[in-house]
């Protein structure tokens, strides 16, 4: 639930939002001669044992599976950037269609107006209020280097074939600059808050009220579709596709918060077999996670990032950020709701140094610590995601994740009459033994590589960062999306 202070005419409500900010890891940046800190090795001689474990047969290391899912009402496909950093998707707003970001972190959905001036809504579609909007309230979502502000008007809303009538949405005319890069035009929230009193709503409990939809739910796939057109990811409306998951759900409840966050407890945080555990506790590791879409890798506080890379042997930090050697083999798993979720090193490594830098044959790591709360909540973004059919449920107020099947076709409804048949049965299961070639990704081998150029102080490193994508970009190296919690007014 949001909490609201009302003062006087001002309802003020705790919000989050997201703030694009690139970070990159400032053992590459550093060029104020800070040195490098080398975390301590741990166990250099941990038994190699290899436990299989049951998500890892179901996921990458098995590809067997080849379902088909036809594009429908309820049925969205994602888009992502280059760089898969962000997932989006086009929502009617009016007449006009839009592409949005798809953010579980964002407390409501906003546009680009076609007032604004900002550099990010150049070149973008931005929108016109609706001709009759008698509306007089304005929003304000401050982010870390900037706000999203703007007036707030009702217009009819579609997502995914679903419209939700009269639905109060913000029109920005001021965007922070950190957008200008992303091929979005605004913001689609969907916060974990049922509430429908809010001036500001979610799409979901909206289409739940007006009949819509039977189950106020919304579930994600993010990521390694086959598609016949670009395609990056699925958002299903009010229902489950059973072909796309293996299983049952793993269901967890959803910690009330102020920010609306979908917040759940982390049980476990495993290297392998091993529990991470903190050097001067007993106990394993457990933390409060928030699940979010808008952000691009995994955070954990600053002490336990620490603490899971320390069992990565001779991994490097600059204290935010970390690189782990290239050949790592291990896993590491999130206990969540009685079960492993488990990343493999293809997974988590990131980009390889060069050859030419001194830290050739590290990758950087995708876990990244920041103290983003105060409370150190961990942020379980895209990287997570990516490895889960997830559901998340307002009614029941939880999240449900599954194991999910990676070779997902997917056809429009149009495309032919054959295609059509097949959809018109949702537990239809279409598991064809096709043999396909696993495509695991080779760390040493990725695309991207940041080279560094170190001074010839063995002390300092003074460094410069480049991408050198062999896709054309001429975006700067991005590491991730970062969280942070700010303060949303809602004048009425
Ligand atoms: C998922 O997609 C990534 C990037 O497109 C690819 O490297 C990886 O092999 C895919 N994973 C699976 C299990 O298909
Ligand atoms: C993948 O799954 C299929 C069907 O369950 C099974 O026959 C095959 O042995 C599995 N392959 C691997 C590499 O586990
Ligand atoms: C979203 O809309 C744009 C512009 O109309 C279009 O090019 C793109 O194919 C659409 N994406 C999807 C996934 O439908
Ligand atoms: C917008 O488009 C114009 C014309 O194509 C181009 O000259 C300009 O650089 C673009 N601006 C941005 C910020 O991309
Ligand atoms: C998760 O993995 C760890 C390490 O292998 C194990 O100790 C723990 O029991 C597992 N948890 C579940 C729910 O399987
Ligand atoms: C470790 O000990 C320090 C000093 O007593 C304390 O501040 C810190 O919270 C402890 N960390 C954990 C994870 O228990
Ligand atoms: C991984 O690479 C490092 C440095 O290149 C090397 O010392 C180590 O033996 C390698 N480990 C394995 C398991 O190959
Ligand atoms: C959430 O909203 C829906 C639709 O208004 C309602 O049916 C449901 O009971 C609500 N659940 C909670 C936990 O408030
Ligand atoms: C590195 O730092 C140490 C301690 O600060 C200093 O004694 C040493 O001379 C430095 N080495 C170089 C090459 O600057």
């Amino acid at each position: 639930m949001r909490l609201y202070h009302k003062a006087s005419a001002v309802l003020a409500c705790l919000g989050t939002a997201l703030a694009f900010e690139p970070l990159v890891p400032g053992f590459i940046k550093n060029n104020h001669g800070e040195s490098v800190a080398k975390l301590t090795e741990i166990s250099s001689s941990r038994s190699a044992a290899v436990s299989l474990k049951e998500q890892t047969v179901l996921g990458a290391s098995n590809s067997s599976s080849d379902v088909t899912v036809t594009l429908g009402t309820g049925i969205q496909l994602l888009e992502t950037d280059s760089e898969q950093n962000s997932f989006f998707l086009n929502v009617t707003v009016g007449d006009e269609s839009v592409p949005l970001l798809l953010d579980t972190g964002s407390p409501y959905l906003w546009v680009y107006a076609s007032d604004c001036e900002s550099d990010a809504c150049e070149n973008k579609t931005t929108l016109s209020l609706p001709s009759d909007d008698k509306t007089t309230s304005t929003f304000s979502l401050a982010y870390t280097s900037g706000t999203a502000s703007g007036k707030i008007a009702t217009e009819d809303v579609t997502v995914a074939g679903l419209t939700a009538e009269d639905f109060n949405i913000g029109y920005a005319s001021t965007v922070p600059s950190i957008f200008e890069n992303y091929p979005f035009s605004g913001v689609l929230g969907l916060p974990s808050d049922n509430s429908s009193s809010a001036s500001l709503e979610n799409v979901i409990t909206a289409l739940r009220q007006q009949g819509s939809i039977s189950e106020s739910t919304f579930s994600l796939i993010l990521g390694n579709l086959t598609v016949e057109t670009a395609g990056a990811g699925l958002l299903i409306i009010g229902q489950d596709l059973e072909e796309l998951y293996s299983g049952d759900f793993y269901t967890v409840d959803v910690i009330q918060n102020s920010a609306s966050y979908w917040k759940i407890q982390v049980d476990g945080l495993f290297v392998d077999d091993d529990a991470v555990k903190a050097k001067n506790a007993s106990s394993k590791l457990s933390g409060n996670a928030i699940l979010d879409s808008g952000t691009t890798g995994i955070i954990l506080s600053l002490a336990d990032a620490q603490y899971l890379h320390s069992y990565f042997d001779n991994s490097i930090s600059d204290g935010n950020s970390f690189a782990i050697l290239c050949n790592s083999t291990k896993e590491i798993s999130f206990e969540i709701g009685g079960h492993n979720w488990t990343l493999t090193s293809s997974d988590y490594l990131g980009s390889a140094y060069s050859s030419e830098s001194d830290y050739y044959g590290y990758c950087i790591s995708n876990i990244q610590g920041l103290d983003v709360t105060s409370e150190k909540l961990w942020i379980l973004g895209g990287l997570f995601l990516k490895k889960v059919y997830s559901r998340f449920d307002y009614g029941n107020q939880q999240v449900g994740l599954a194991e999910r099947y990676y070779n997902i076709n997917v056809v429009s409804e149009s495309t032919t009459a054959a295609a059509a048949a097949q959809a018109s049965t949702a537990t239809q299961t279409t598991s064809t033994l096709q043999t396909i070639t696993t495509s695991t990704k080779s760390s040493s081998s990725s695309s991207s590589s940041v080279s560094s150029s170190s001074s010839t102080n063995g002390n300092s490193t003074t460094s410069s960062t480049q991408a050198q994508n062999s896709a054309p970009s001429t975006q700067p190296f991005r590491y991730a999306f970062v969280l942070i919690p700010v303060i949303a007014l809602i004048l009425i």
